[in-house]
């Protein structure tokens, strides 16, 4: 392995002899300087190569040098306030690892182009720092569930049923038999609380929806959360605290990282709980004030959700849905049996919906009515039924859109920004 330094430990450095290794991001050469930027997964820096000052081998390696060709070089860190981080190398050697053919991305390239090339312009500054930001959020969320003390589990992604209703499943042979790509682990969640208790997991979903929304992905990361005794209430309030927990974390930690893909860290800090919530009925109210008109269990769609959170700065739940509109597993609220205990929670600032989640009907008989009701056969979900038949209890859970939660959190135009590789209805490559 290489011994390098990374270019952000430059500061701790200076009048040092490094080796650092990267790629080459911009090339400005006149007479006998060479000005490089060097790349690396941590920032960039100048480099200075002299022609006095460099044997032959490397003056040649740096005049044969091309944008994105990967580099080595030896040199000693000095402070200039010129150089654009404040920091510069003086190069002593200079080598080429590999010359890069000339590179297909440059400035002003249409969104297409970029999406086919991905495997490339993911060494962008901009995805760069997404994929960073990606990476903290998978942290936070899993130590916001460990101080919590919920166990985190891998549960299937082939299987035989769904829970969001066979339509969007991308059916799979299965040694000859017909299978699924997993929609959501929830029921195996479920079958996880007696022995856990408390539980997650986060891995991805896939969604054969037919939408080219900004927030559909077939393929996306799905963190999912199901817990033994809680109540919708509780349910809601553990959203709240997760959500808050990790704007929390990336406004006190991630301060400068958040400001280099142009958010304000103050807009994360002001994410506190609670969130307001709104009925279904109220949604469809203030719908209808604002020019769309609505009719009792109609669907709330994505136009809509931008409507009812375009003035948000902190997400707003949507509860109390018509039971009939919601997933055969949502137990009824015994006090007003119309409606689902249930809550879908929408982003602020026109985002939209990020989490959806309910009380689990739990008791046997009421379950086996529910799966009669909507159509579906006992059989496909005996071992889901069978849990409510050794030891029920009441539970509740939810499920995270990552990328969805990102979108919002950095405010990307468009949800496929935040995964490296969006399988999409019309791209699976690369
Ligand atoms: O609302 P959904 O379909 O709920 C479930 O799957 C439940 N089983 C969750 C649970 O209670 N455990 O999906 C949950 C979340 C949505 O709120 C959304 O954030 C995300 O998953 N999601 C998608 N994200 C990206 N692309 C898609 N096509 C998505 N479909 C759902």
């Amino acid at each position: 392995m290489l011994q390098f330094l990374h270019v952000d430990r430059a500061k701790d450095n200076v009048n040092k002899q490094v080796t650092l290794a990267g790629w080459v991001h911009r090339k400005r050469q006149s007479g006998g300087v060479a000005f490089i930027i060097i790349r690396d997964s941590s920032g960039t820096m100048q480099i200075a190569v002299k022609k006095d000052k460099v044997d032959e081998a490397s003056w040649k390696a740096v005049t044969e040098t091309t944008i994105e060709s990967s580099i080595v070089v030896d040199g000693t860190v000095k402070e200039d306030k010129r150089a654009p981080t404040g920091f510069e190398l003086e190069a002593t050697k200079f080598s080429n690892t590999s010359i890069s053919e000339p590179f297909p991305i440059t400035e002003f390239q249409s969104t297409e182009l970029l999406l086919d090339k991905r495997h490339l312009w993911l060494r962008s500054q901009k995805m760069t720092g997404i994929l960073k930001a990606r990476s903290f959020l998978f942290k936070y969320l899993r130590d916001f569930f460990a101080e919590r003390r919920f166990w985190e589990v891998t549960p299937p992604v082939i299987t035989r049923a769904g829970g969001e209703g066979g339509a969007d499943m991308f059916g799979i042979d299965f040694f000859g038999t017909k299978a699924y790509l997993t929609q959501s682990s929830q029921l195996y969640l479920e079958a996880l609380v007696p022995a856990l208790e408390q539980v997650y997991d986060l891995v991805p979903s896939f969604r054969a929806e037919k939408s080219r929304t900004l927030k559909h992905l077939a393929e996306y990361w799905h963190l999912e959360a199901e817990a033994a005794y809680y109540s919708q209430e509780d349910n809601m309030k553990l959203q709240e605290d997760m959500v808050e927990y990790v704007c929390q974390r990336f406004a006190k930690e991630q301060a400068p990282l958040l400001g280099s893909l142009g958010v304000d860290a103050k807009q994360l800090a002001a994410v506190t709980a609670p969130f307001k919530r709104l009925t279904y009925e109220d949604a469809l109210k203030y719908l209808g004030e604002n020019g769309v008109k609505k009719e009792w269990l109609d669907d709330i769609g994505a136009e809509d959700e931008r409507i009812l959170t375009e003035k948000e700065s902190k997400p707003i739940f949507v509860y109390k849905w018509p039971l009939k509109m919601k997933a055969f597993y949502m137990r009824a609220d015994p006090g007003n049996p119309e409606f689902a205990l249930n809550s879908d929670m929408e982003a602020p600032h026109g985002h939209g919906e990020i989490i959806g989640s309910s009380e689990r009907v739990y008791d046997y008989n009421e379950l086996l009515d529910r799966l009669k009701a909507y159509g579906l056969a006992e059989k496909d979900y005996y071992w889901y039924a069978d849990l409510r038949r050794y030891g029920t209890i009441p539970h509740s859970g939810f499920g995270l859109g990552v990328e969805r939660l990102l979108k919002w959190m950095l405010n990307l135009d468009h949800i496929r920004d935040a995964i490296p590789f969006p399988r999409m209805m019309n791209r699976s490559e690369p």
